[in-house]
């Protein structure tokens, strides 16, 4: 890698740390998308695990909000969904007063709660709505899967350009878990890439994929509201399938739904199945680089595959955060949080709390307990395809052992402009040629 691009990153990243320490601790702002692009985020979550855990800032690009950065605190709002709900909203989101004045962003929740995807629900209705799509991802359908991964991941990795620069992101990333969402949704196969295309557009700034002016990206949401619209029409008229479509339009609970609601549970899939894994995906690659005894470990023992898709899920950690608004007041950690208040609980920063995980900075592929992290959150909404994402992780690298024996990353990646998902834009890397 050339040392100038390593140069700046290092700059960036000194930037970002004085900025998090000079900041008056009571109006510290840790929700930069530009720090989490330069890879700068890791100052402000290390400054407040060590001053203040439970920290309030006061306003920001997304208002005000409570920020929760140690492992066992998150866990502990998490699982408790009676105070802290998930209905109105789970995300930070930019104050109306920051966006162009034409911005066009979804409304993040119905104000009626009848429009919500049930991860922006509680219980009942979450629970029975989450029940529906489950069998989706349950192991049996899991199973039945898997020889279609590996096969389509054979396909992917049998194409790649050998000896020849290429964007890890677009080839493989992208296209295997695309592949199977297509797969889930029984989506058309050859027009998979507007999967991607639409996750992309819910997911990004202007300018940072697929729209640069709000009118592009609201055509590109009705897009895809029609289409999967159609989709709903096409399958109700069918006997039920096995398909994530086919069951919210057949399941006892949801086939009644608005298209309004059902097109949230779409996006809500869209997103979840698409951008953590992917990056998840790239951060293999990524970490692997950066860490050459891992990587020599991992392709001395190839068993250790599992244990590699685990601890790369944690130090990757493709959600940075999820958010909560607590319903009534409640004193937490010495600190009182009010009806209203929102809290967000920063995943990335609690997969790296020392207290809880040993040298939680390094890659470490054999640790004793790999599953333990918080990426795929904890409590009812924990994420409902976590054995499907360690599924395909698992199946592409046991399919890259026994083709490639180096994957070289040919420069720093381009990592995402987003708080929310913790990820990269660009990875290029080269498979060297076979003497
Ligand atoms: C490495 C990959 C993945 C990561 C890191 C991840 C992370 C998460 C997180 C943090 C949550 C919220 C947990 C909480 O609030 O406590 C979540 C929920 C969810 N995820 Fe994932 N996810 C991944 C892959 C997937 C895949 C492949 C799917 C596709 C089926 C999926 C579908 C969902 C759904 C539907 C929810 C909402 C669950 C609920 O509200 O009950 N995720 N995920």
């Amino acid at each position: 890698m050339p040392d100038t691009a390593v140069d700046l990153l290092a700059e960036k990243k000194a930037l970002h740390r004085r900025r998090a320490y000079e900041a008056p601790l009571d109006k510290l702002n840790p929700a930069w998308a530009s720090a989490f692009r330069d890879d700068g985020h890791w100052a402000y979550f290390e400054r407040l695990r060590a001053e203040d855990p439970v920290h309030y800032t006061p306003d920001s690009n997304y208002g005000a909000f409570w920020s929760v950065t140690k492992y066992n605190d998150i866990m502990a709002i998490d699982t408790n969904h009676q105070v802290f709900s998930s209905a109105k909203g789970i995300g930070l989101s930019p104050k109306p007063s920051v966006l162009p004045a034409d911005a066009f962003i979804e409304r993040e929740v119905d104000p009626d709660g009848d429009a919500n995807s049930f991860i922006n629900m509680d219980p009942p209705g979450h629970d029975i709505q989450r029940k529906t799509v489950s069998p989706a991802v349950a192991p049996t359908q899991l199973h039945a899967m898997a020889p279609v991964i590996r096969e389509r991941a054979g396909l992917i990795l049998d194409s790649l350009p050998i000896g020849e620069p290429f964007d890890w992101v677009d080839l493989v990333s992208k296209e295997l878990t695309t592949m199977t969402l297509a797969t889930l949704f029984d989506f058309p196969f050859e027009e998979r890439r507007k999967l991607t295309m639409w996750s992309d557009t819910m997911t990004t700034a202007p300018g940072h994929g697929p729209w640069n002016t709000y009118d592009e990206r609201r055509q590109l949401m009705a897009d895809c509201r029609a289409y999967f619209i159609d989709l709903w029409n096409q399958r109700v008229d069918a006997p039920p399938a096995g398909d994530l479509i086919s069951m919210l339009a057949h399941g006892p609970d949801t086939r009644g739904a608005s298209m309004d609601q059902y097109f949230s549970n779409v996006t809500l899939l869209i997103i979840g199945g698409n951008d953590t894994t992917r990056n998840t995906i790239s951060g293999s690659i990524y970490a692997l680089n950066r860490y050459p005894e891992q990587n020599a470990k991992l392709r001395a023992n190839p068993a250790l595959v599992p244990s590699m898709v685990s601890e790369t899920i944690r130090w990757q950690t493709p959600l940075a955060h999820m958010a909560r608004v607590a319903n009534q007041d409640f004193e937490f950690k010495g600190k009182q949080i009010h009806a209203g208040d929102r809290v967000v609980m920063w995943y990335v920063s609690g997969n790296r709390d020392e207290e809880v995980i040993d040298d939680p900075y390094a890659y470490v592929i054999d640790r004793p307990h790999p599953r333990q992290h918080l990426s795929f959150g904890f409590g009812i909404h924990r994420c409902v395809g976590n054995r499907l994402a360690e599924l395909q992780l698992t199946i592409i690298w046991e399919e890259i052992l026994k083709r490639f024996p180096e994957i070289r990353l040919l420069e720093e990646p381009q990592r995402s402009y987003s708080i929310f998902i913790k990820g990269y834009e660009r990875m290029m890397v080269l498979i060297p040629r076979k003497n």
